[in-house]
């Protein structure tokens, strides 16, 4: 490896991953450039992924009683916003936001989305912000505080189940920061992705019209790009499965044959059959999240679930 000096954080981060002896990785933020979201939202709108749908229903149905747990004229920070799918439906259940602050990793989407939101909400001030909510710079963290300050009232807004996205650890660690972040007596409301039948929940990660698939392939497309590497990517081919004992579906890319990939001067040698593990997806159980909520400086006031119970908007208070 070259002097390490010479390398971005976000470039280290993707050699350390691939020279990973045990299991190469890819961190499935590299997913997010415009494209990875422009994928991920095909995803949504496919019949298999259930979890877009039901939790857009549970806010719609949840209105009035989100409302009122609710306080008036606050400011919302949203982590992950995405397509704005689901602030839309969330505005709507609350009394006269002021303040609308998304903040994602995936610049150009980020933008176009805050003008749409913009445009649609003229009486909401929205302000995006790019960051990597998971490494937070000191200075980011400061103009982040400093906008939050002017409101009486924040409230936290983390739909989608992104939190599954980390390992229980990390998403301690994550929900904590967003405690401090909020600051006491402020409000979070994060959706969770539950537990169901091994099927279900292989099926929503394996569309027919292989949306998925296109989207776990599109990292390696990105780091082709913007990292310098030469991956055949028809030579990878996607693979999701759910792990049962870690309670987990699991998003690898498998190489198809024995073959090596160049990636910023370093070589990387691949097994036929061997694999990218590019993103896990947690499945909690009602009590498996209450527990990691207690833990990470929140206390539950309300929770509301779909009739299957195949999903959770939780509604949660900074203690
Ligand atoms: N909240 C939306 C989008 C979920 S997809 C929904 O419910 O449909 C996850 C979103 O989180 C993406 O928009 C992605 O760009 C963003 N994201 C993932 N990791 C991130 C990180 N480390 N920092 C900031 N944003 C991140
Ligand atoms: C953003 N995140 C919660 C999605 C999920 O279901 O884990 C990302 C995704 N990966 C494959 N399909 C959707």
């Amino acid at each position: 490896m070259k002097d390490s000096k010479k390398y971005s954080i976000e470039e280290i981060d993707i050699l350390k991953g691939l020279k990973n002896k045990n299991q190469k990785t890819i961190n499935s933020k590299f997913f997010y450039n415009k494209r990875g979201s422009i994928l991920f939202d095909k995803i949504t709108k496919q019949t298999e992924y259930y979890p877009t749908k039901t939790e857009i229903d549970i806010l719609i149905k949840q209105k009035l009683n989100i409302s009122k747990l609710l306080p008036e004229a606050a400011t919302i920070i949203e982590f992950g916003s995405g397509s704005n799918k689901k602030i839309t439906n969330f505005v709507k259940a609350l009394k006269n936001p002021k303040r609308y602050f998304p903040v994602d990793i995936s610049r150009e989407y980020l933008l176009s989305n805050s003008e749409e939101f913009a445009k649609a909400f003229p009486n909401i001030k929205v302000e995006p912000i790019c960051i990597d909510f998971v490494n937070i710079k000191p200075n980011e963290k400061k103009r982040i505080e400093s906008m939050l300050k002017v409101s009486e009232d924040v409230i936290g807004f983390f739909p989608g189940s992104t939190i599954g996205n980390f390992e229980p650890n990390n998403a301690q660690n994550l929900l904590k920061n967003f405690s401090k972040l909020l600051d006491k007596k402020n409000h979070l409301v994060i959706g969770v992705d539950l537990l169901k039948k091994k099927e279900i929940l292989e099926n929503a990660y394996n569309d027919k019209c292989g949306y998925t698939a296109e989207f776990n392939a599109n990292v390696l497309k990105r780091l082709n790009k913007e990292f310098s590497a030469n991956f055949n990517f028809s030579e990878f081919r996607h693979y999701a499965f759910f792990n049962k004992s870690k309670s987990r579906i699991e998003m690898h890319l498998i190489s198809n044959i024995n073959q090596s990939v160049d990636i910023l001067n370093e070589t990387i040698y691949f097994k036929k059959g061997e694999s990218i593990h590019t993103e896990n997806s947690y499945k909690y159980s009602q009590d498996v999240f209450e527990d990691l909520i207690s833990k990470s400086g929140f206390v539950k006031k309300s929770l509301f679930t779909d009739s299957n119970n195949f999903f959770a908007v939780y509604l949660l208070e900074v203690v």
